[in-house]
C-alpha cells in the first residue's frame, strides 16, 4: 500500500475524451494552464484534475470493482 492521498494528471484541454474518462472514474478538473506545451505547431493549453484518496475509497469501497462502478 503506497498511502498515497492526492493523484493529479495532466492532459490536453481540447483532448475531450481523455478528460471525460477521468471524470468517470472521479477525478476532478482542478485549473486549466494557459499555454503550457508547445505541440501540433502551436501553444496548448492542459487542464490539471486530482482525485484525492477519501474520494477514491467513496466512489471504489474495498469489494467493488471498477467495472460494476462504471458499468463497464
Ligand atoms: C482517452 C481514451 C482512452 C478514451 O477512450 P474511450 O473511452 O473509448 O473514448 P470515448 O470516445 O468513448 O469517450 C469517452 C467519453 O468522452 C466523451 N467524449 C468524447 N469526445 C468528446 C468531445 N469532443 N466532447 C465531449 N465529450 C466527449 C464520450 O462521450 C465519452 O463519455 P460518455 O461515456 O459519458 O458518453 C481514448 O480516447 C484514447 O486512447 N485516446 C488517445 C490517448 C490519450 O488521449 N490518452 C490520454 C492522454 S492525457
Amino acid at each position: 500500500m503506497l498511502g498515497l492521498n492526492n493523484i493529479y494528471l495532466y492532459a490536453l484541454e481540447h483532448n475531450k475524451s481523455a478528460i471525460r474518462t477521468y471524470e468517470k472514474v472521479g477525478f476532478k478538473k482542478v485549473g486549466v494552464f494557459r499555454e503550457m506545451l508547445f505541440s501540433m505547431g502551436k501553444f496548448q493549453y492542459m487542464v490539471t484534475m486530482d482525485i484525492l484518496k477519501g474520494e477514491f475509497m467513496n466512489r471504489f469501497p474495498p469489494g467493488h470493482t471498477i467495472g460494476e462502478t462504471l458499468e463497464l
